[in-house]
């Protein structure tokens, strides 16, 4: 059996992935934003997918997460849900859908978890929307947090670099966090800070934290799948590990299919009726 297959094959939990922390056991998630390749993920053992709302420039091709839909989350979603067997589903709920009161954020929340069946919702920020995260895990919804580099802010910050690097905004960042966790968050995600202040709010939460450039003293790591599967060339922050060349591949077969097509090569006697 590969290293990287898992035995058990229960359906992973928010309680489970705590309880992972608990025995100092690391938390794999990875983005999947369709059917074939959740079916892909989730069959590898994925511990969490997330149905990021990073779909809007993976799958749209949009510069930033602004522009996705509730109506296109819920329906990366649902493909998602139908592939997954194993891993916990995790929906970002996307920007403008939880930001202007706890009534609208409770309702767009309702409404994903009803619609797509997915698991669990994503939201990004601490204190600012702490009455709209407390009033979904009050509808029952469980909610992993997301802080530092948070996309959806991308204009607010006006730059990539990393966040939280300066003392004040650290300790922004390390007070959210508690209070993401004392509201009753089940996990939080930190996005590009440095990996000392990200360790230092592992070791003081008893959540699970997940890291994207946060280092690896972080309770598990989360990348988007494209980037790492090496399918988007021209992102390559430092934080990015290329597990394959699947451009490369990609094109190469194309370019064959094309040549066989063009030299009446395909289809040959066998692939017809
Ligand atoms: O949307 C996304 O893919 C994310 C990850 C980068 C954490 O939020």
């Amino acid at each position: 059996m590969a290293g990287y297959l898992v035995e058990d094959m229960r359906k992973v939990t928010t309680h489970r992935l705590i309880q992972m922390k608990q025995e100092g056991k690391k938390i794999a998630m990875l983005t999947s934003y369709d059917y074939t390749t959740a079916q892909i993920v989730d069959a590898a053992g994925m511990d969490i997918i997330l149905v990021g709302d990073s779909a809007s420039n993976v799958m749209a091709g949009n510069v930033t997460t602004l522009p996705i839909t509730l109506d296109q989350m819920i329906y990366h979603a649902k493909a998602v849900v139908r592939a997954t067997k194993r891993a916990l589903v995790v929906c970002d709920m996307p920007f403008g859908t939880y930001q202007v009161n706890p009534t609208e954020g409770v309702t767009n929340a309702i409404r994903i978890m009803k619609e797509s069946h997915c698991d669990a919702l994503k939201l990004e920020g601490g204190v600012e929307i702490i009455d709209t995260v407390k009033k979904i895990l009050d509808a029952g919804i469980p909610i992993c947090g997301h802080l530092g580099l948070t996309p959806q802010s991308i204009n607010k910050f006006g730059t990539y670099t990393v966040r939280a690097r300066e003392e004040e905004e650290a300790k922004k960042l390390i007070s959210d966090a508690h209070a993401l966790e004392d509201a009753g968050c089940f996990a939080v995600v930190l996005e590009k800070i440095p990996a000392v202040l990200a360790t230092q709010v592992a070791n003081e939460l008893k959540i699970p934290v997940i890291g994207i450039g946060a280092g690896g003293g972080v309770d598990g790591q989360v990348l988007v799948v494209a980037d790492m599967l090496g399918m988007t060339n021209g992102f390559t922050p430092k934080f990015l590990r290329r597990y394959a060349d699947l451009s490369t591949i990609m094109t190469d077969a194309i370019g064959h299919y094309i040549e066989d097509v063009k030299n009446r090569d395909f289809p040959n006697e066998n692939e017809q009726y």
